[in-house]
């Protein structure tokens, strides 16, 4: 997601600012800002392009002011763009933000609240510099001429005045607040990470410990709900309305370490944030058990009678197979998914009145994902982008675009994304579903607990999926078993295994081994069977018995509760119960987990995979 910064203190905060950015440039972002108080005068700069870009056009001398916040933005709302790029003012430019997060209630603030407003940018961000402004009128009876820098720089009216404009939000942040001529920084933080680094006579703020560990390895890790005053020689943070000690830690990581969060690898960080991708995703369309896409999507009316086509490639063709049976179950609209490749060259015949083509793509610059798309558009189809980069290729191509919220992806395998893919499908599968309300809701109740599933899948990392991993990277070969709903789960199962370790994978339909691939099980042959107990549990079961009488170990993903598992293969990992459509979630974590550490215990290159590219934007 998003990065930001702030400085105070005594040295210049200009270049410290722009080192701070440049630590979590590789995050990825599309545009960056940073504003500079100077002798209480606050100046601001953006760019779309790189940190380096910004820094060559500004004169480091030609401010010296010590106080700075900064800002890499990864676009949610509003296209990558100067007027989109952080920090944001208010309309008398005198409070500014940076801001990690998502504001779901903007447009209502936006529409009732501030509807006397001046807005300049389309972000949902730039509500809370609005708000301060307005807030602060309880504070000042003559607020709409009050300026800040005039108002004694009391840090405590200031304070205040940011508590009641975040009591308005719903949703997610992590800010940095500065106010023309006030001499500290207001920094706050909910669901979003948010960090003090302590120095002597100056103190740093960031989402992130990387943008600081240069300057000071003295952390204050803010926790929920903390608001914080942070001066160049004093750190006041309070929560729920009375102050707090928080304690310093002292990081010993290098800045490299720092950067994966502290896990050896950015795949593993990013399994682990999977939970979060889904949180974030839920969270841009679903508000007060409604979804709504926010886009020109008449899928309605669109899907009666008629039917979806998904193009992609990789595992987002496997998300694609997966959403299908996803959107068939709930929706009852029928869907095609077709590999970009293959529909580039093929003589598809497409209908372009009743087909709707979606894109799966998390780059949304894959080359032949953007060539189906655009021969889609050809033929007359509506077409839909599901991309996690706003203002990629994809989302300027298509008529419509939906986002999905992972972050920014480093590790080469797709993880988080494919995740947040699916999350999509259920949302769309609920929204184009013509169930009764109860039925509605019971589903949306699953699948908000998907979060949940998926941290209590990552509580089993170090008990039992190690223990498997250490066991599965004896073998060169392996199959990955499915059937319905989870067959697209063994596919990406087996993807994932064989481009971080090297071991040679197939994914397969449960009950299609016995037509070809029996003829390679032995006893070094493992195969690794999703058993969710769904409708046709015990047809897998069976297909699970027949590999055992052919000497393949077994190790199953199966379902807590399930005792009957035990006696038909060598070994289980154990996943939380669902329903059964949600099943892919958590068998996703556990298999994300396995090929993770089956390739660590192999040694291998995890981030960056022989012969593979993260984006492919070449046919
Ligand atoms: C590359 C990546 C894969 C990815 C595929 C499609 O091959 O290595 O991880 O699934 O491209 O990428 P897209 O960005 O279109 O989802």
């Amino acid at each position: 997601m998003c990065g930001i910064v702030g400085y105070v203190g005594e040295r210049e905060a200009l270049p410290i600012i722009l080192k701070s950015l440049k630590r979590i440039e590789y995050r990825g972002y599309d545009s960056c800002g940073i504003l500079v108080q100077d002798n209480g005068k606050m100046h601001v700069y953006k760019s779309v392009e790189s940190i380096d870009y910004l820094k060559a056009n500004l004169s480091e001398s030609e401010y010296d002011g010590k106080i700075g916040i900064g800002h890499t933005r990864w676009a949610t709302h509003g296209a990558p763009s100067k007027k989109n790029a952080h920090p944001h003012l208010d309309c008398k430019g005198e409070i500014a933000v940076v801001h990690n997060g998502i504001i779901e209630n903007y447009q209502s603030i936006k529409d009732g609240f501030l509807s006397n407003c001046a807005f300049k940018s389309e972000t949902d961000t730039e509500v809370i510099p609005h708000l301060i402004h307005q807030t602060f009128g309880k504070f000042d009876q003559n607020a709409s001429q009050q300026t800040f820098g005039k108002f004694d720089q009391n840090a405590s009216q200031i304070k205040e005045a940011v508590k009641e404009a975040l009591s308005r939000l719903n949703g997610s942040y992590a800010i940095i607040v500065a106010v023309e001529g006030f001499d500290g920084l207001i920094a706050a933080r909910k669901e979003s990470p948010l960090v003090i680094g302590v120095g002597d006579r100056e103190n740093f703020i960031a989402s992130d410990v990387p943008a600081v560990l240069e300057q000071t390895n003295r952390i204050i890790y803010l926790e929920e709900g903390d608001i914080a005053i942070v001066k160049r020689d004093s750190i006041y943070i309070e929560n729920s309305g009375s102050e707090v000690k928080r304690e310093e830690t002292l990081i010993e990581w290098t800045i490299e370490d720092a950067e994966k969060g502290g896990y050896e690898h950015f795949m593993l960080k990013e399994i682990h944030e999977e939970p979060k991708a889904i949180i974030d995703t839920l969270r841009g369309y679903l508000a007060e058990d409604e979804i709504n896409f926010g886009v020109d999507f008449k899928i309605e009316g669109d899907a009666k009678g008629k039917s979806i086509l998904m193009v992609a490639c990789g595992t987002s063709y496997y998300a694609a197979l997966c959403g299908k049976h996803i959107i068939e179950n709930l929706a009852k609209v029928p869907v095609q998914v077709e590999l970009a490749s293959e529909f580039n060259y093929s003589d598809f015949v497409l209908d372009g009145t009743n087909v709707m083509v979606m894109a799966i793509t998390q780059s949304g610059e894959t080359a032949d994902t953007m060539m189906a798309l655009k021969k889609a558009k050809r033929y007359g189809c509506k077409t839909v982008a599901i991309t996690n980069v706003l203002g990629s290729s994809a989302t300027r191509t298509a008529d419509e675009t939906i986002y999905i919220r992972a972050g920014p992806e480093i590790g080469v395998a797709a993880t988080k994304s494919f995740i947040a893919q699916l999350v999509i499908f259920y949302l769309l599968g609920l929204f184009l579903a013509k169930m009764p309300e109860s039925e509605f809701l019971e589903h949306l109740e699953e699948l908000k607990r998907m979060p949940q599933i998926a941290m209590m899948v990552l509580d089993e990392e170090d008990i039992t999926i190690q223990k498997h991993a250490r066991y599965l990277s004896k073998y060169e070969h392996a199959f990955f078993v499915g059937r319905g709903v989870n067959l697209a789960i063994s596919l990406e199962g087996a993807l994932k295994l064989k481009e971080i370790s090297y071991i040679h994978a197939e994914g397969y339909a449960a009950g299609e081994l016995k037509h070809g691939p029996f003829a390679l099980l032995t006893k070094d042959t493992p195969v690794i069977a999703i058993l969710t107990r769904d409708n046709i549990y015990e047809k897998t079961l069976g297909n699970v018995k027949e590999i055992k009488a052919r000497g393949s170990p077994v190790i199953a993903i199966a379902e807590e509760g399930d005792e009957e598992v035990e006696k038909y293969v060598d070994e289980v990992i154990r996943v939380p119960k669902t329903g059964a459509i949600f099943s892919p979630i958590p068998n996703t974590v556990a298999l994300h987990l396995l090929a993770y550490w089956t390739a660590k215990e192999r040694e291998c290159e995890i981030d960056k995979p022989r012969n593979l590219a993260k984006s492919v934007t070449v046919e």
